[in-house]
C-alpha cells in the first residue's frame, strides 16, 4: 500500500473510532443557537417521513428538548446503520433514533437516560412462527445495525438471520414470503401493521428482548449529555412527555 493510501485508511479508522473527532461542546452549541440532531426517518411512529416532513415521537421530543434549552434544531436523516459513526465524525451533536442501550454501543458513544422502554417482538404471517422455539429452521429478517442481530444469533436453531436496510423492506419481504419472521420494536410493528391494514393478517408474537432506548452523544461530551438529560427530565415532570407519548402511542411509554 502506498503512503498516501495508508494515511487515508488510518485516518478513516481513527474517524470511525471517534479518536480524532472534536464534538461540539454545550457552550459552542449554545453560541451557535442550533442543536444538530440526527435520526433515521424510517422507524414510525418514532421517526419517519410523512411526505417531505420528518415526524414522530422522537422528532417531537427532540424539538421540545431543544426548545427548553432555547435552541433551534437542525435535523439530519440518514440510514440507521451509519448514525453512530456519523456522531463520532462530529456531523451532528446528538442521535435520537431508538437505539437500545447495549454494552457494545457504550464502548463507542455516551447514551442519554432512556426516553422510552420497549420490547422487541417476533412477527409473522398468521399461522407462522411467533415464539423463539418456533423460529427453529426459519429465516428471520431484521434491520441492519440493530441490537436484535446478536439476540437472534443466540437463539438456537434459526436457519438464517437476514438483514435489511429498514423495517419497511422487511415487511415487504415477509408479505412476499421471502421471510418466515421479522423482529422489531413492538410499537413500530403495531403502527406499521395498522397503517398498511395488515393487522390480523400479520401477527405480533413473543418478545425476544426488552430494551431501554436512548439518545446518544459523543463519548466525553458530558455537559451536553447532562443538559439533554436535564431537559428530558423536565419534560417528563411537566407533562410534556406524557402528552407526546399519549399522542403517538395512546399510553405513557417511559421506562418504569
Ligand atoms: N431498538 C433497536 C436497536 O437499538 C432498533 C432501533 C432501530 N431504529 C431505527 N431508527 N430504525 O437496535
Amino acid at each position: 500500500m502506498n503512503r498516501a493510501l495508508f494515511l487515508l485508511s488510518a485516518a478513516l479508522v481513527l474517524t470511525s473510532l471517534g479518536a480524532n473527532a472534536e464534538a461540539r461542546t454545550l457552550a459552542q452549541i449554545k453560541a451557535s443557537g442550533t442543536l444538530k440532531i440526527a435520526t433515521e426517518g424510517a422507524f414510525p411512529p418514532f421517526n419517519y417521513y410523512e411526505g417531505k416532513q420528518l415526524r414522530g415521537f422522537e422528532v417531537d421530543l427532540g424539538n421540545a428538548v431543544a426548545k427548553s434549552l432555547n435552541l433551534k434544531v437542525e435535523w439530519t436523516a440518514q440510514p440507521f446503520d451509519g448514525l453512530l459513526i456519523g456522531l463520532n465524525q462530529n456531523r451532528y451533536d446528538v442521535v435520537l433514533a431508538s437505539h437500545a442501550i447495549t454494552p457494545e454501543r457504550q464502548k463507542a458513544v455516551a447514551f442519554l437516560n432512556p426516553h422510552y422502554c420497549s420490547a422487541v417482538n417476533i412477527v409473522a404471517k398468521k399461522g407462522g412462527p411467533l415464539t423463539r422455539t418456533a423460529l427453529a429452521g426459519k429465516v428471520v429478517g431484521t434491520q441492519i445495525g440493530t441490537a436484535q442481530i446478536p439476540v437472534l444469533q443466540a437463539i438456537p436453531g434459526i436457519k438464517s438471520v437476514r438483514t435489511y436496510p429498514n423495517d419497511q423492506t422487511i415487511l415487504t419481504a415477509l408479505q412476499a414470503g421471502r421471510l418466515d419472521a421479522w423482529t422489531s420494536n413492538g410499537p413500530v410493528v403495531a403502527y406499521m401493521l395498522k397503517q398498511t391494514g395488515l393487522t390480523g393478517k400479520i401477527v405480533i408474537g413473543e418478545a425476544i428482548s426488552q430494551e431501554r432506548n436512548a439518545g446518544a452523544v459523543a463519548k466525553g461530551n458530558t455537559e451536553l449529555r447532562d443538559a439533554l438529560n436535564g431537559a428530558i427530565k423536565k419534560l417528563q415532570a411537566d407533562g410534556t412527555y406524557a402528552k407526546l407519548s399519549q399522542k403517538w402511542f395512546g399510553q405513557d411509554i417511559r421506562c418504569p
